[in-house]
């Protein structure tokens, strides 16, 4: 019998594939042989010397002292592009919102008060207020070209945007799914200095950690919208607020609660649901517990 410990909710489509006959599957068990995880902060636990494998039911593994496990021989699986179609959906929502002010006409129109004659007279205001413009035409530039950069390329495109891509260590795999009309920036600066939009998808590390910076921002040009689906650090959020408090960014869009961003009127904020779909959960705890599965009967290393 095989122990696996789950440490948050994981979709039961993934659990039901441990065999019941094989498996003892729960949030709180000794000496587990494997654990399942989505957002719990690994870094902070005392991993028991019985695990030998670690299945992270999303595409980061910044929750997870991965280089520590290694050196104890334990295996880390993530699901990489299980949650990528989840991902673009909210990507591609948060530059409809930034482009047509939707999150501020919201809030005008949640504190109208008064008579009908009153609702017409707001209408009109509203109307001026919050003229939006229209993404066929506009640039946006994707910074890290893996699963989830590469959809959200495609449909961008598919909008009628012109679309810039960098990532120096694209796979021959995601190379292929890239259509061919998405354009090759030469650097982050080259596509900074070309992108009314800039989407980014890179994981965090020490080298993305700050990549939209102050001097970045001042390169773009002016009233673009930075869209931060992947990890909080990897944008500076105190130069975003600069440039948004200086007339320079026209919106920051962002999938993470921050004291910093509280209540700026151009900050549209989510509280990390990029992943949060009912199908995103399905395949990630499907693809990760085949790989423990995997891993703990057959003693295979897959990461797909
Ligand atoms: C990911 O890394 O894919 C996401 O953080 C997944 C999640 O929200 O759990």
């Amino acid at each position: 019998m095989f122990k696996v410990q789950t440490l948050n909710n994981i979709s039961v489509h993934g659990l039901e594939r441990l065999p019941r006959e094989r498996y003892e599957v729960a949030s709180e068990i000794s000496s587990p042989d494997a654990v399942l995880v989505r957002s719990a902060d690994m870094h902070k636990l005392d991993i028991p010397a019985s695990v030998k494998a670690i299945g992270r039911a999303g595409a980061g593994t910044n929750n997870i002292p991965v280089a520590a496990l290694s050196k104890r021989g334990v295996a880390v699986f993530n699901a990489p592009g299980a949650n990528s179609n989840a991902v673009k959906e909210l990507v591609l929502a948060g530059m409809f919102l930034a482009a047509r002010n939707i999150p501020q006409s919201l809030d005008f129109v949640k504190k109208l008060e008064g008579d009908d004659k009153a609702m017409h007279v707001a209408v009109e205001d509203g109307k001026k207020k919050f003229v939006g413009f229209e993404l066929p035409g506009r640039t946006l530039g994707v910074i890290g070209l893996g699963a989830i950069g590469v959809k959200v390329a495609n449909a961008a495109l598919e909008l009628g945007m012109t679309v810039y891509g960098y990532d120096p260590a694209m796979t021959v795999q995601n190379a292929w799914q890239l259509n061919s009309g998405v354009r090759q920036a030469l650097s982050v600066d080259d596509l900074v200095s070309k992108s009314q939009f800039i989407s980014v998808h890179v994981p965090l590390l020490d080298a993305t950690r700050g990549l939209i910076n102050a001097e970045r921002l001042k390169l773009m040009p002016k009233k673009g919208v930075i869209l931060n689906f992947a990890r909080e650090a990897i944008v500076d959020e105190k130069a975003v607020i600069e440039s948004l408090d200086a007339g320079g960014l026209h919106a920051y869009v962002c999938d993470f609660p921050s004291n910093a961003l509280k209540g700026h009127p151009r900050v549209i904020a989510t509280p990390h649901l990029g992943a949060s779909t009912g199908e995103a959960e399905d395949n990630c705890a499907v693809m990760v517990a085949d790989q423990l599965r995997e891993f703990l009967e057959l003693g295979n290393v897959r990461n797909s």
